[in-house]
């Protein structure tokens, strides 16, 4: 039996450091004292809604597409990776419905940032930024020096 929807999942950590930039969702953020550690721009968000992307149609994950091995892929703006994807799922038919997304970070608190990251990732995925949920939690001091971020997305058949 093939339903007309499949779900995807994803998801991606980054060490914090010091200095660096902290972006998420495509959003900075501006209270951070540590930033994430990357190849690309290290952004956890974007990064997970990618391989959640490919991962409803099997396709794999970023890591084929952008190798963090490559010269070519350094400092890379990550919403070009999920507009790859996003191309690859469309050429198979389908379309994200909604996404939820969280993020596990001990500092700063994201709040503010809620519907900044929903309407930024929400309009990468040409959907209302309803259809985006964004939750935070803390790792309780378990991670401090870390991100961790985890997508489940919902596509949908565009095509018979
Ligand atoms: O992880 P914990 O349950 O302690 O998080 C409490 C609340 O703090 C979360 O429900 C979330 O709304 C908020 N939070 C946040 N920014 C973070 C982590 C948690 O706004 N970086
Ligand atoms: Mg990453």
């Amino acid at each position: 039996m093939s339903l007309p929807f499949r779900i995807g999942y994803g998801e991606d950590a980054h060490r914090l450091a010091a200095g660096l930039p902290l972006v998420l969702g495509g959003v900075p953020v501006p209270q951070a004292e540590a930033g994430a550690v990357a190849h690309s721009d290290g952004d956890a968000v974007l990064h997970a809604v990618a391989d959640a992307l490919l991962s409803g149609l099997a396709l794999g994950d970023i890591g084929q597409y952008f190798p963090d091995t490559s010269e070519q892929w350094k400092g890379l703006d990550s919403r070009l990776i999920v507009q790859r994807a996003l191309e690859l799922v469309r050429g198979r038919g389908y379309a994200p419905v909604n996404v939820a997304l969280v993020v596990t970070l001990d500092k700063p608190k994201l709040g503010p940032l809620r519907a900044e990251i929903a309407a930024s990732v929400a309009q990468l995925l040409d959907l209302p930024g309803s259809e985006v949920g964004v939750s935070f939690k803390t790792s309780e001091g378990l991670a401090p020096a870390h991100v961790q971020t985890r997508v489940t997305v919902l596509l949908g058949r565009t095509e018979e």
